[in-house]
């Protein structure tokens, strides 16, 4: 598959996925406060943005911004956020929350493994289960690496790679390994789903490295207890267990 044609296929899924995430980005744009991934985990326990004073009037590009939230948060903080997503029908919902919360901030439809910016023109680059699992690592980084300055950060949550050898095409993680950990990058879950990364460790760090970017931190996030989810891969048992989500925190040096 060429990557016009997976970016036409992305889109496409995202376009169908895109209703089950507008009463979610509206709580999390209705939020004050920075929370994490499936389980909410607020951003004051996990501590992966250092002193949140240091981002007023900073420069932040979110690389798949879905519904914006995370950029509305950044931009709560005083910083200057630019949302990028690939699909209309996301960045629709993003632009109403713009007005129902009256909080504007630059939005672009584009493929974040392509972003039409110039280099080093951001402070931080954050992605959220956007660039971070859409899109091919080993395009989406080097663009991050292009995109920040030195001393930028680069903050990304995404799915661990233990959950996904874990889980099968359909239904829960378990709690056996039934997928191969070695060469595992590209995955389709399914013909009509939008393809997903995820690179395992080794690799990642490796990238990270080739790509100019410091490792200051693998936060791996245990589901709270009493936490339930409305995401049918993954069950809060599974994830009091062991790690279903992880954030990285690398700077560019
Ligand atoms: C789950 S949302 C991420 C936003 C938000 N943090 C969330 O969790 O709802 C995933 C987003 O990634 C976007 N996306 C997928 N591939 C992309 C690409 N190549 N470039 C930019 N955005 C992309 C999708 O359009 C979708 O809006």
């Amino acid at each position: 598959m060429g990557n016009r044609d997976e970016l036409e296929r992305t889109r496409l899924a995202w376009a169908k996925l895109s209703d089950e995430f507008l009463e979610p980005g509206r709580r999390c744009w209705a939020s004050p406060e920075i929370a994490w991934g499936i389980w909410n985990i607020p951003e004051r326990e996990l501590a992966t943005l250092g002193d949140l004073s240091q981002w007023k009037d900073k420069e932040v590009i979110e690389l798949g911004c879905g519904t914006g939230y995370f950029s509305a948060w950044m931009a709560k903080l005083g910083a200057k956020p630019t949302g990028i997503d690939l699909t209309p029908a996301q960045l629709d919902k993003a632009r109403a929350f713009q007005v129902e919360f009256d909080l504007a901030f630059p939005l672009i439809e584009g493929d974040a493994c392509s972003v039409p910016l110039p280099d080093q023109s951001f402070d931080l680059a954050i992605s959220e289960y956007g660039a971070s699992i859409w899109c091919d690592p080993y395009r989406w980084i080097p663009e991050a690496a292009r995109l920040l300055r030195t001393g930028g950060q680069l903050v990304f949550l995404r799915n661990s790679p233990l959950s996904i050898i874990c889980s099968e095409d359909n239904g829960p993680a378990q709690d056996k390994l039934v997928r191969d950990w070695f060469g595992m990058n590209r995955i389709e879950w399914s013909a009509d789903e939008a393809v997903e990364y995820h690179l395992p460790h080794g690799p990642m760090i490796q990238l990270l490295r080739d790509s100019g970017f410091r490792i200051d931190g693998l936060k791996e996030l245990q589901a709270p207890e009493g936490a339930t989810t409305r995401h049918d891969y993954m069950t809060a048992d599974w994830a009091s267990r062991w790690p279903c989500e992880e954030i990285w925190i690398t700077t560019k040096e």
